[in-house]
């Protein structure tokens, strides 16, 4: 087991109609003022954000508002938001949305607590600066950004999406009601599903020993994930159903299924490419492609582990021939994004071959080279690798 230093202080508000308490609890944490952050419209559209405005007004919090979140959010908004957590001195941070809305909120809190551009966190990578405390009301689980310590943000001028992780701008705080995602589009639902589960393979194939209080919690996970993503998207209002999958991607994510481990994160590092290449790439979708493809080309450095994987979570019937299993495990992977509506090829996503060396510089700048633990990529791997999807 590697060593580890494992910090998690989100305090959890989980069932239906927690987000009634938003303004109490953020008063009982000491806010007094927030930026209210917020996406598109869905949650200003279902009667959220109005909700949580009287929620707010009844605990006495002053807010400002800063709505537009795109999916894959973009450094230009997250700059809006720092100039007015500046000018009106607010000391807290509230995102009501997903991950692209608490991703957004992670590097606003940031940015407001240093001086110079925020984006440059994104480059340095430095942590030695205090960060606004965050709330959220979850809307879609998915990226686990309401627990997890990483922020993910596109710089379009640039052409780079980028992640930057900092203990400190973990959530204080995760209003958590299953209710909430009844309207999520099917495509919405299954693209978080993949996403959570993704984040399990990365921490399960690495280039460690195993470590089974590790491992076993992540099997279990991923069996979790496996059983209630196909019963959310047949009936989207199953409460059990929806609450499960949403404790799971907090779970997923949060870091506990990885601890001890090494982690891998190439396939993550491959997928950003593409939604920085596209923003209209849901980031689900795009792992759904990446991740069979990144699974043909390593497995050969150690079938075991897959097919470790393929008996526990899909009950693959061992045949004697460990080979065997992997690709049988692999082919289950694929099957199972595809069985939730996941599209399979890069061709489906409108990505062509002439794309891929688009992507290579930005790849390397984001994840240097080689990179990835279970196999060590190179840039050549990594063209390989898209290849496979296409
Ligand atoms: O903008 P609105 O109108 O709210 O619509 C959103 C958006 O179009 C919609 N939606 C959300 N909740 C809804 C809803 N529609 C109806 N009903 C609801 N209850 O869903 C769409 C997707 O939202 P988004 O926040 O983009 O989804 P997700 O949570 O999947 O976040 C994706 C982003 O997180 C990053 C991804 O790269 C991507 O940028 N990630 C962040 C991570 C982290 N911070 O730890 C880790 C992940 O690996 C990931 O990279
Ligand atoms: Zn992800």
């Amino acid at each position: 087991m590697q060593n580890f230093e494992f910090v998690s202080p989100t305090q959890f508000v989980f069932g239906r109609g927690v987000e009634e308490q938003v303004g109490q609890k953020l008063a009982a944490a000491g806010a007094k003022s927030c930026l209210l952050h917020f996406g598109g419209q869905s949650a200003v559209k279902s009667g959220l954000i109005d909700r949580i405005r009287a929620s707010l007004d009844a605990a006495g919090i002053a807010y400002v508002e800063l709505g537009g979140v795109r999916p894959n959010p973009e450094i230009s908004l997250v700059r809006q938001g720092v100039r007015l957590c500046k000018e009106r001195g607010l000391d807290w941070v509230l995102a009501v949305g997903g991950g692209s809305v608490i991703d957004s909120a992670k590097a606003i809190a940031n940015g407001a607590c240093i001086d110079e551009d925020v984006w440059t966190l994104f480059e340095t990578k430095r942590v030695d600066h205090e960060v606004l405390p965050i709330a959220v009301v979850l809307t879609i689980p998915a990226a686990g950004s309401e627990a997890s310590k990483n922020t993910v943000i596109s710089n379009d001028e640039l052409g780079r999406k980028t992640g930057y992780a900092n203990n400190a701008h973990r959530p204080r705080l995760a209003f958590m009601n299953p209710e909430l995602t009844y309207t999520l589009p099917e495509y919405q639902t299954a693209a978080g599903c993949t996403d959570m589960f993704a984040h399990l393979l990365e921490r399960f194939f690495d280039n460690c020993e195993p470590v089974p209080v590790t491992d076993n919690l992540n099997l279990s996970l991923m069996k979790t994930v496996r059983t209630f993503a196909p019963v959310v998207l047949e009936e989207p209002e199953n409460y059990e159903a929806r609450a499960n999958i949403m404790w799971a991607g907090m779970l997923c994510h949060q870091g506990l299924a990885g601890v001890g481990r090494v982690e891998d994160w190439a396939t993550h590092g491959l997928e950003h490419e593409l939604s920085a290449l596209k923003p209209e790439i849901t980031h689900g979708a795009g792992l759904a492609v990446l991740f069979p493809a990144w699974m043909e080309y390593v497995h050969e450095l150690n079938p075991g582990r897959f097919a470790q994987y393929g008996y526990e979570v899909f009950g693959v019937a061992p045949s004697g021939d460990v080979l065997l299993d992997a690709q049988a495990a692999i082919d289950q992977t694929r099957m199972f994004f595809a069985s939730l509506g996941m599209p399979t090829t890069l061709e489906e996503l409108n990505v062509e071959e002439a794309d891929i060396e688009s992507m290579i510089p930005t790849l390397k700048a984001n994840k240097g080279e080689p990179f990835g633990s279970f196999m060590r990529l190179t840039m050549d791997d990594a063209r390989q690798i898209y290849r496979l999807a296409l």
